[in-house]
Parts: structure tokens; C-alpha cells; sequence
């Protein structure tokens, strides 16, 4: 069977066709395979680097131009245009964006008669380590930290979610975004940032690791952003383009560090108390390599399988919602797609 995966929710066109074993929607099988037959993401970082961050409306606008051009991208790279099912994210995101991807996705259903499903996109995030490997074993303990969200799930099996717990202010990849901005680094931050902090000392600066000790398994990080924001007040740092360069390299490696060390120290705790046999880490700040260098040490220590998708499924993409469809067991297809809404506050647990 052969999935279209539509992702608009934030400010990446993601359009893609994954093959998988499943004969048929209603057929579905747990072990089966994903092959990505094509996988095409159309940036709009141009487009929104001068305001510093995502203008809503302005990339519905770019993803309504790109949607069409992607698709016959995707169409021609994967050599195979027989589709059987269409998966398109439904939220969470940004409401103008989300409703781009729904609304293409609605039209191409009624034009081909083919069922569709919707998806989170959160649960895109996790499934990304399917296309990896078909092999996870259950219960999967989930990291998830992207620019929207930061999450500790834990997974019993195919579609079963217990959040155990969240941040209570900015994102990880918010704050990233945030702090580079504060360092005059520009947008997109995390990237930026984590290029910057390659070349720094990580011990240089002295900032908070917020609720690491805290009994739950929340986060906060806009305290640490606030911490910085204090340096650069006092001149300890400033922005990129004034001397010394050398300390806004370390800034980022200390902040990046400081994250760092929240995140894993949370996963460690919450693998000690619930066990899972795989521990996952997934969403756009996986792409960090030095999150995912001292993730994998530590949890390889501990004895636990440690599983992360590729660099480049990281970030938001297509291919990853087609994924969510492959696993889902018992599909909800939407017979009538002209009732299919965008929901930008989707939760993946209730
Ligand atoms: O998952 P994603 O593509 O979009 C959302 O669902 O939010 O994640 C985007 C976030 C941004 O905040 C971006 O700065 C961050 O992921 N990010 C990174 C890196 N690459 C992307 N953060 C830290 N280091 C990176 N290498
Ligand atoms: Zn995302």
C-alpha cells in the first residue's frame, strides 16, 4: 500500500509517498516495513528570517503556493503514482498553516476517491523512528522536543500514550530559538545556535538546569532563557556581531548544555521508574548532535535499546505522518472528507 503524508503544520511543506507491507488500509500488520519512496520539504526560512521567527499568515500563503509543486515532485521521485491512502496532519500548529494541508489534502481525496486519515503531529514526531526501524519493542519511553512541544511519553504499544509529563512554559526548541535571537544570531535559532556552541566551552557560563529535581517529569525552560537574557544585560555577552565572538560561543554551548542535561536527566529518571524496553528521541531538537551524542552514551550505560530517526527526519516532513497511518491499528477513514477540520490545540492524550 503506498501513503501520501501531508504535513503544513508550522512553516515546512512536507509532501511524501511511503510504501509499506499492508496491502490495504484495513489490512494493517505491527511488523511491517516503511520504504520512503520519495520525501520533499520546502523551506520558508527566507521568507520569515527578516521577522525574526514564523509569520502565520504568511506561510499559509507559501504553503498554499508550495503544496501543488511538491506533491508533483514527490509524484515524479517516487515513480509510482497509485495511491491508496492520504494522511494529513490535523494539529497541533498553527491554524492558517494546518488548514492549508487539510483542505489539499480534502480536495485530492474527493478527486482520486481515496479514504483519508488525520494525524497528530506529535505522533508524526514519534513515528519517525518506525521508518528507521519496523523492530521497536514496547513499552517505548518517548522523548519529544521540538519547537511546539516538549513531552516525556511513555508508549505501551501501537497508539497507546500516557503523557507522564510536559513543559509548563517554552519548548526546548523555543527556547533555542529565543536564546539565539537574544545572541543576535538569527533564524532559525536551534541550528544556528548548535553550530556556534560547537566552538564553545560549556562550563563558561553558570546557568540554572530549572526543575531537574523536581518529583515530576515537567519541564520549564523559559528561566534558563531568562538567565541568559540577565548575562547579556551585563554585558557578560553580547550580540554575535560584538567582540568578544569567543563568548557567544560559549553562552551557546553553556545554554545547549543546560538543556541538555534537563532533558536527559528527566529520561533517565522516568526509564528507572516505568522500564521501557526502547528509549526514543524524537521532534525537531533531536536533530541537535550533541543531544544526540550524550542521550545515546547515557542510555547505552543504562542498558536500554536507544533508537533516533535520521538527522533529516527530525524536522517536520511528510514522510513521517504516512508512517503514523502505516501503524495505526483499526484506522478511523473518513468516508465523508468534507467533515475533516484542523484542530490547532490536538492533544495526543486527552
Ligand atoms: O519539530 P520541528 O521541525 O517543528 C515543530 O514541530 O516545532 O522543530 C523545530 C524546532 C525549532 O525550534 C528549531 O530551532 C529546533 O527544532 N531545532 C534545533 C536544531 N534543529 C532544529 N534545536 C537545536 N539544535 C538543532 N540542531
Ligand atoms: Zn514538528
Amino acid at each position: 500500500m503506498i501513503i501520501l503524508g501531508i504535513e503544513t503544520s508550522c512553516d515546512d511543506t512536507g509532501i511524501a509517498l511511503v510504501e509499506c507491507d499492508s496491502p490495504s488500509p484495513r489490512l494493517w500488520r505491527a511488523k511491517q516495513k516503511c520504504r520512503i519512496l520519495s520525501n520533499i520539504i520546502s523551506s520558508q526560512i527566507k521568507i520569515h528570517a527578516p521577522f525574526g521567527g514564523v509569520v502565520p499568515n504568511l506561510a499559509a500563503r507559501a504553503h498554499l503556493k508550495n503544496i501543488e509543486p511538491c506533491l508533483k515532485q514527490a509524484l515524479k521521485q517516487a515513480e509510482k503514482v497509485k495511491i491508496d491512502l492520504i494522511a494529513v496532519t490535523k494539529g497541533p500548529g498553527l491554524a492558517p498553516s494546518l488548514l492549508i494541508g487539510v483542505n489539499f489534502a480534502k480536495a485530492l481525496a474527493y478527486q482520486w476517491q481515496k479514504p483519508i486519515i488525520d494525524i497528530n503531529h506529535i505522533e508524526g514526531h514519534i513515528y519517525a523512528n518506525w521508518l528507521n526501524n519496523p523492530k521497536i519493542e514496547f513499552p517505548v519511553l518517548c522523548l519529544v522536543v521540538s519547537g511546539g512541544h516538549t513531552q516525556l511519553i511513555l508508549m505501551k504499544d501501537h497508539g497507546k500514550y500516557q503523557l507522564l509529563g510536559e513543559t509548563r512554559d517554552d519548548a526546548a526548541g523555543e527556547a533555542f530559538d529565543k536564546v539565539a535571537k537574544l545572541l543576535g544570531l538569527g533564524y532559525p535559532g536551534g541550528p544556528i545556535l548548535s553550530q556556534k556552541a560547537l566552538k564553545g566551552d560549556s562550563s563558561a557560563f553558570d546557568l540554572p538546569r530549572p526543575m531537574i529535581h523536581n518529583k515530576d517529569y515537567d519541564f520549564s525552560f523559559s528561566g534558563l532563557k531568562t538567565a541568559v537574557l540577565y548575562k547579556v544585560r551585563q554585558n557578560e555577552v553580547g550580540p554575535q556581531n560584538t567582540e568578544p565572538f569567543q563568548h557567544v560561543n560559549n553562552m551557546a554551548a553553556s545554554f545547549q548544555q543546560a538543556v541538555i542535561d534537563v532533558l536527559i536527566y528527566k529520561t533517565i529518571r522516568a526509564a528507572k521508574q516505568y522500564k521501557p524496553k526502547t528509549i526514543i528521541l524524537s521532534g525537531g531538537v533531536a536533530a541537535n548532535s550533541e543531544l544526540r551524542k550524550q542521550m545515546e552514551e547515557k542510555i547505552n550505560n543504562l542498558g536500554i535499546k536507544f533508537q533516533m530517526p535520521d538527522i533529516k527526519l527530525c524536522t517536520d516532513n511528510g514522510a513521517m505522518i504516512a508512517a503514523v497511518a502505516a501503524y495505526k491499528k483499526k484506522p478511523v477513514l473518513k468516508r465523508n472528507q468534507l467533515h475533516l477540520s484542523a484542530n490547532a490545540n490536538l492533544k495526543l492524550v486527552a
